[in-house]
């Protein structure tokens, strides 16, 4: 099997199960990985009934990419960070988005497969859906866990500059959304911050939960070499059409649609 460019201005998109396309990765050839994956809240939310879906058309709990079992989920975790492990450089970087309330689940995990843990910060979203805001507290916040490999310190691009542990944004723009909608999109200039500090101008970083390709766009903007991968094809269209159009002419776009 011929392993994929992750270097000279490449952007490879996979579309497939991500533990099957990190076989086409090298060991230690990604600088940074920021990725997304399902946060295990699909029957959880079902369980309890939200509104959510009546809020929604396009409710995460309803795309199918969410409902395993929490031990079912553990192992896909698990494989999931060991595979990670193996590509990152000596020195690379992880940032795993997650719920509040799994963090120590991923924290374990990634530990007991040899990452150093460094932070565990949030999101807090400035307009999050005000839902039943007369019985609780809105839910306006999601966990990012940090963690290095093989290393105390990474790359860390702070210019000088104190960063707090918490990010601060609107939920993702319709301008973002324009070649169809993921539900659980990210904001690009969230993911921007992530890539600025932790890599370097052709560093080569990889999403393996890439949905809409939101880390695409901003790694291919910021002259970064990208590998996407993504299970869903009509979101894999969606990341390749928005990938495609960042202005970076010196960037190529190597697309592999394996099915698996
Ligand atoms: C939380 S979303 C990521 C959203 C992304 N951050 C964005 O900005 O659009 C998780 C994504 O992982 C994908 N996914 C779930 N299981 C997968 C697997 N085994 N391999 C690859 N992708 C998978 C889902 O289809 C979904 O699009």
């Amino acid at each position: 099997m011929n392993l994929i460019n992750t270097n000279n201005n490449t952007t490879s998109l996979l579309n497939g199960d991500c533990i099957e396309m990190f076989k086409e990765i090298a060991d230690e050839s990604i600088d940074l990985i920021i990725t997304d994956p399902p946060y295990n809240l699909g029957n959880f939310m079902k369980a309890r009934q939200t509104n959510l879906k009546k809020m929604r058309s396009n409710f995460f709990g309803d795309a199918g990419w969410d409902n395993d079992s929490y031990e079912d989920w553990l192992n896909h975790m698990d494989s999931f960070i060991k595979e990670s492990r193996r590509v990152l450089k000596k020195n690379g970087a992880m940032i795993i988005f997650m719920s509040i309330i799994k963090v120590e689940s991923i924290i374990n995990m990634a530990q007991n497969n040899g990452l150093y843990y460094k932070t565990t910060g949030i999101w807090h979203k400035t307009n999050p859906m005000p839902r039943n805001m007369n019985l609780h507290f809105i839910n306006s916040n999601e966990c990012w866990i940090y963690f290095t490999n093989k290393t105390k310190t990474g790359t860390f691009n702070n210019n000088g500059k104190a960063i707090h542990d918490f990010f601060e944004s609107s939920v993702t723009p319709s301008s973002e959304k324009k070649y169809g909608k993921h539900p659980t999109q990210k904001p690009e200039s969230l993911i921007e911050s992530f890539v600025k500090i932790l890599s370097n101008r052709n560093d080569t970083v990889l999403d393996c939960f890439m949905g809409s390709g939101t880390t695409g766009v901003v790694s291919k903007r910021l002259g970064r070499n990208f590998v996407g991968i993504e299970l869903n094809e009509e979101y894999f269209n969606i990341a390749k059409q928005r990938i495609n159009d960042v202005d970076n002419e010196n960037y190529r776009i190597d697309i592999e649609e394996l099915t698996n």
